[in-house]
C-alpha cells in the first residue's frame, strides 16, 4: 500500500515539526528545554511569559495534526485519516529532529480529533477548558480530556475510532507521568505561572 505509507510518512513529518522550539528560538525567548517542565508544548511556552508565542504554538501544533488528517482524507479514505492522526501524533512525541525526544501530544491530539470528527473534537476541547477553568492545571486538564475522548466517541456514534483514541490516551498518560507525580504531590504549577 504505497499510498498509505506515503500518508503515514508525510503525517509523521508534519507532526514532527516542533513549533514550540521553532517559535521560541525565532523570538529569542531562550531554550524551551531548559524552561519550566522542559516540554516543547504551548503550556511550557506560556512559562516564558509570551502569550502570543504560546497561542501560536497551540494553534500550529494542533493545526499540523488537523492538516495531516484532512490531507489523508483528501487523497485516500477514512482509515488513512486515522493513520495520519496516529502518525502525526507520533511525529510530535518522537520527532526525528530532536533525537526522538518530543512533546506530550495534547494540542496535536485535539487537532486531529477536531478534524476526524468536529463534534467529538469540540467536546474534547470543552472538557479541557472546563477542567482548566476549575483546576488551572494544564496537564490535569489534558489527562481528563484524553480519558473522556473515547467516551465522547461512543456518545457521538464514532466507535470505529475508539482504538485510536485509546492508544493516543495511553501515550498521553505515559508522557505525562512526571506531571501525574507532581499532581499527586501537589506541586504541579498552575497555568501561566512564569518560570525561568
Ligand atoms: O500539553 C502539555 C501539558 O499537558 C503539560 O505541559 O509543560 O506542564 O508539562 P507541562
Amino acid at each position: 500500500q504505497p499510498l498509505l505509507i506515503a500518508v503515514a510518512v508525510l503525517a509523521y513529518l508534519l507532526g514532527s515539526v516542533p513549533f514550540g522550539i521553532v517559535i521560541t528560538r525565532a523570538l529569542g525567548l531562550g531554550d524551551l528545554r531548559k524552561i519550566g517542565s522542559g516540554n516543547i508544548g504551548a503550556t511550557n511556552v506560556l512559562r516564558t511569559g509570551n502569550k502570543g508565542a504560546a497561542l501560536a504554538t497551540l494553534l500550529l501544533d494542533a493545526g499540523k495534526g488537523g492538516i495531516a488528517v484532512a490531507l489523508a482524507r483528501m487523497v485516500a479514505h477514512e482509515d488513512a485519516a486515522q493513520l495520519a492522526a496516529l502518525a502525526s501524533f507520533l511525529g510530535h512525541l518522537f520527532p526525528i529532529w530532536l533525537g526522538f525526544k518530543g512533546g506530550k501530544g495534547v494540542a496535536t491530539f485535539l487537532g486531529t480529533v477536531l478534524v476526524l470528527d468536529w463534534r467529538v473534537g469540540l467536546v474534547c476541547c470543552a472538557t479541557w477548558a472546563l477542567t482548566a477553568a476549575i483546576t488551572r492545571i494544564s496537564s490535569l486538564s489534558a489527562l481528563v480530556a484524553a480519558a473522556l475522548s473515547s467516551l465522547w466517541l461512543v456518545v457521538f456514534n464514532q466507535g470505529h475510532m475508539i482504538l485510536l483514541t485509546v492508544l493516543l490516551t495511553v501515550l498521553i498518560y505515559w508522557k505525562h507521568w512526571p506531571n501525574l507525580e507532581r499532581i499527586k504531590a501537589g506541586t504541579e504549577p498552575k497555568i501561566g505561572r512564569k518560570q525561568a
